[in-house]
């Protein structure tokens, strides 16, 4: 894992983009005094934007420590963690309101992306939210020849392991929790439009 948090901080050192509007929709579904994280942050631009919008206990969390620099560069009153999000989440068992996760899960193997989304499931409190965004299948086509399959949906493209999701499997890993929504979502922030699964889960008692 250590060569890949120094893949990505790579990334951010040369990388840099925006919010696109996509939380814009769930808005309403915050409380001003909601404990709030963000898995696999990067920049942040999630955060900040929740900050912008009067949401103050906000946590932004990743484990490339040159993405977590700019974000406190850039954002002094937003706090941050550098953590490996498949080591599990280092947070008590029902202590947050939201978890925001776009792009950020769809890195890890079958086994890995359960445990976190059973991870996800223990912080959360009761009605709480995770909502993010995954590659959907059909970005599998624009994978680099000579990427390898590891397991179904789960590619190697050199340096990084990548997966994709369809709603089906997206139920599956969610099973515990309630669906407030799963659409399929373009996004055209990199060079080629990028075909995406945006979710929304409420942990239900
Ligand atoms: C495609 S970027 C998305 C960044 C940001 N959420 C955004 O949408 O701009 C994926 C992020 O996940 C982080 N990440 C990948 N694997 C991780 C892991 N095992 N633990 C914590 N963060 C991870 C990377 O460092 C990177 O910042």
């Amino acid at each position: 894992m250590e060569e890949l948090d120094k893949y990505w901080d790579n990334i951010h050192k040369n990388y840099t983009s925006c919010y696109d509007g996509w939380l814009d929709k769930y808005i309403d579904l915050l409380k001003n005094d909601d404990v709030i994280v963000e898995l696999g942050c990067g920049r942040a631009y999630a955060s900040n934007y929740l900050m912008e919008q009067g949401f103050r206990d906000i946590t932004a969390c990743d484990f490339s420590e040159e993405a977590l620099k700019v974000v406190r560069e850039e954002n002094k009153n937003l706090k941050t963690m550098n953590f490996d999000m498949s080591k599990g989440l280092p947070f008590n068992d029902n202590s947050i309101d939201i978890i925001i996760a776009d792009l950020s899960l769809h890195y890890f193997n079958n086994k890995t992306t359960q445990y976190i989304i059973n991870e996800i499931y223990r912080v959360l409190k009761n009605d709480g939210y995770v909502i993010g965004r995954v590659n959907e299948l059909k970005e599998i086509e624009k994978l680099n020849k000579g990427s390898v399959k590891i397991e179904e949906n789960f590619y190697y493209e050199e340096p990084i392991y990548k997966r994709f999701f369809d709603k089906e499997c997206l139920e599956k890993y969610f099973n515990k929790f309630e669906i407030y929504r799963i659409s399929e979502e373009r996004m055209d922030r990199y060079e080629k439009p990028k075909v995406l699964l945006e979710f929304c889960m409420m942990k239900s008692k």
